[in-house]
């Protein structure tokens, strides 16, 4: 069987990633909704039903859980999703505010994320429940998005586009930058040299892979679990069976298919800032 994970497009191969490391034994089907990329400016009504289409899918792949590797498809449907699927195990990834403010020690926490998760009911409740010094700001960066997916990683415009989008923070007065967008981990290079050296990076893939390790022990469905740490990428990353899918197409290409090595690449040399 397999674990389905899924994004609008490859900002959800950060949980991949991450749990390729974790769980080397398993099977993977990798989704990009490449057909309905960005999710983040869309109207809810669609990402749902966006999110919807993916899940029937995964469900008609033999997966026996399924990662909504997207904050913004988990604030919008996750709980509908459950609500419709209850057979299925859903397990979403989340802005990390609560962990940023338990560890901000009294200064700023910035979230920053897409346009519809921003909004969203979900991460506004989020807020309130662990903010009770009012620290957390709140910041859309849709335009990393859009960099990420034309493959625009590091440029003078990506870090053109981030001063000006940070340029209304007094930096020095954060302690935590919260990563709502599993697209932005592949900029983690630039924020690094664009925020002071007492900010400290957080984001959700990790605790989210651990909570799937946990539902699937918890059902006895988790192969060979390992220590805490996983395992070296170099050791495991030709030995993983995943399959990837654009939009329900699964990607043979061999073009295709050495741009997701190099997005591995990036993503290992990201998880290590
Ligand atoms: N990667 C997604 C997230 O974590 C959404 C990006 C988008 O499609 O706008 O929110």
């Amino acid at each position: 069987m397999y674990i389905g994970i899924f994004d609008s497009g490859i900002g959800g191969m950060t949980l991949l990633h991450q749990a390729m490391v974790l769980m080397p034994h398993e099977n993977f089907i990798f989704y990009a909704d490449t057909d309905h990329v960005p999710y983040g400016t869309k109207t809810r009504e669609q990402v749902t039903s966006y999110v919807d289409e993916v899940i029937r899918f995964m469900m008609g792949r033999d997966c026996k859980a399924v990662v909504i590797a997207c904050n913004t498809a988990t604030a919008v449907a996750a709980e509908l999703m459950r609500s419709r699927y209850e057979s299925l195990p859903i397990i979403g990834i989340e802005p990390a505010v609560k962990p940023a403010v338990a560890e901000s020690m009294g200064k700023r926490v910035l979230v920053v994320a897409t346009p519809l998760t921003v909004h969203e009911k979900r991460l506004r409740k989020l807020v309130e429940r662990v903010d009770d010094g009012h620290l957390v700001d709140l910041l859309e960066l849709p335009g990393l998005v859009e960099f990420a997916e034309s493959g625009e990683f590091v440029s003078d415009n990506v870090t053109a586009y981030l001063q000006e989008r940070l340029s209304g923070y007094t930096l020095d007065d954060y302690r935590e930058l919260v990563l709502g967008c599993t697209h932005f981990n592949y900029f983690k290079d630039t924020f690094r040299a664009l925020i002071p050296p007492q900010v400290h990076m957080i984001d959700g893939s990790l605790g989210t892979i651990r909570q799937l390790m946990r539902v699937l022990d918890s059902r006895q469905e988790l192969l060979d679990p390992l220590p805490e740490a996983g395992v070296d990428w170099e050791l495991v990353k030709n030995n993983i069976c995943v399959r990837y899918f654009e939009s329900g197409r699964e990607i043979t290409d061999a073009v295709k298919l050495d741009t997701i090595r190099q997005l591995h690449e990036r993503l290992e040399k990201m998880r290590k800032i």
